[in-house]
């Protein structure tokens, strides 16, 4: 029988690109989402790229815990991926309440949700930002957590947390596995979904893409006198096409009993450090464009080096990622021209 999974925050830029993972594996797929923070272009993009018009839309609030329960009874779920929180670093040190509250409860109110149902399985989108400046690169799931910079930050240590501590108290019954992203860019191949940033872009990648099409007048690249081998940071930049693979390979692992442990936790990157430079260049390379820069001072709060030992997803889940950074900047930049219309 055909397995149904919830996608919480599913219209959003991540939950967009793994809906369509999901419906192109054979799963059935709730979409929800309260659209706080996205329109219904990536929604709408998900149909036109599946060919599903009846893909269900509960438009929710996952702080409402009548409404969860409500999805939990209205549709025969096998799983649920949880996205739905705020995500915006800077703004969560200005509004932290706003933060704790969204981010924790919405994901509690889903907890409680599947522990009333039991035999459930939750997936929750963790970062790499719990790692905050490691030790020691890359960062295998062993490498201690430190403690957040930002509230943002803190949402998904006390999420993962939380979600351990209830995986451990139902005794088999609620099983759960954390996925720590790196950074996700990137768009699909159609061009049919990406990110959609509010207002200026936080994150490197639309920042680019939005100066190279002339939103923007200039990228800040946030310091050139970091210790690492070109003065930039380093990251892990995963595409969101394979990071949304990734979580295909998670669910179907919980499905099919195939986990190791009632809680189980993966790194999903690539394994490669890229630093802000290289990418700045490679992307003007691969897509023909110039991209006006300036370096600024270091933004604060900002970590030097970071990038993942993905082995343990590579052999475990037996996922890895694929694409090139050539072909997810190329994708990135093809989203860019069609929200322009080009
Ligand atoms: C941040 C969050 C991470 C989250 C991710 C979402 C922290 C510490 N980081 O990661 O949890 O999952 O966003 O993708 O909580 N840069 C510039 N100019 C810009 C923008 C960025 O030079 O205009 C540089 C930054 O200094 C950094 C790199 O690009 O070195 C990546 O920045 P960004 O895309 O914002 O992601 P992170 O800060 O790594």
């Amino acid at each position: 029988m055909k397995k149904t999974v919830l996608v919480s925050g599913g219209a959003g830029f991540i939950g967009s690109h793994v809906t369509v993972e999901l419906i192109e594996a054979g799963y059935d797929v709730v979409v929800a989402d309260n659209f706080s923070n996205c329109d219904h272009t990536c929604f709408e993009g998900v149909k036109k790229i599946t060919g599903r018009e009846d893909i269900p839309l509960v438009e929710m609030d996952f702080c409402d815990a009548a409404a969860v329960k409500k999805i939990f009874r209205d549709y025969p779920i096998d799983a649920v991926i949880h996205f739905a929180a705020y995500k915006a670093v800077g703004e969560s040190v200005e509004k932290p309440l706003m933060y704790y509250k969204n981010n924790l409860l919405s994901f509690m109110n889903v907890l409680e949700a599947a522990q009333e149902k039991g035999n459930f399985n939750v997936l929750f989108s963790s970062s790499a930002t719990v790692y905050g400046e490691p030790d020691k690169v890359p960062v295998t799931e062993k490498t201690p957590r430190k403690p957040a910079i930002s509230p943002y930050g803190n949402t998904k240590t006390m999420c993962e947390d939380i979600l351990q501590d209830t995986v451990k108290a139902s005794h088999g019954s609620v099983k759960g596995i954390l996925l720590r992203y790196f950074n996700p860019i990137g768009a699909h191949p159609s061009a049919l979904i990406g990110e959609l940033p509010r207002g200026v872009p936080n994150n490197l990648v639309p920042f680019i893409t939005q100066t190279a099409i002339g939103k923007r007048e200039c990228l800040s690249i946030f310091g050139d006198d970091y210790p690492t081998p070109d003065g930039t940071g380093l990251r892990d930049f995963i595409d969101v096409v394979d990071l949304a693979k990734a979580h295909v390979f998670a669910v179907t692992r919980m499905l099919e009993g195939k986990m190791k442990k009632d809680c189980e936790i993966f790194n999903i990157g690539t394994g490669t450090p890229l630093s802000v430079m290289e990418l700045v260049k490679a992307f003007e390379k691969v897509n023909g464009v110039k991209v006006n820069y300036r370096i600024a001072p270091r933004r604060p709060g900002d970590i030097i080096a970071i990038w993942a030992d993905p082995t343990l997803a590579n052999e475990e889940m037996g996922w890895k990622a694929t694409r090139s950074i050539e072909e997810t900047l190329a994708a990135a930049w093809a989203w860019e021209k069609h929200l322009a219309g080009k």
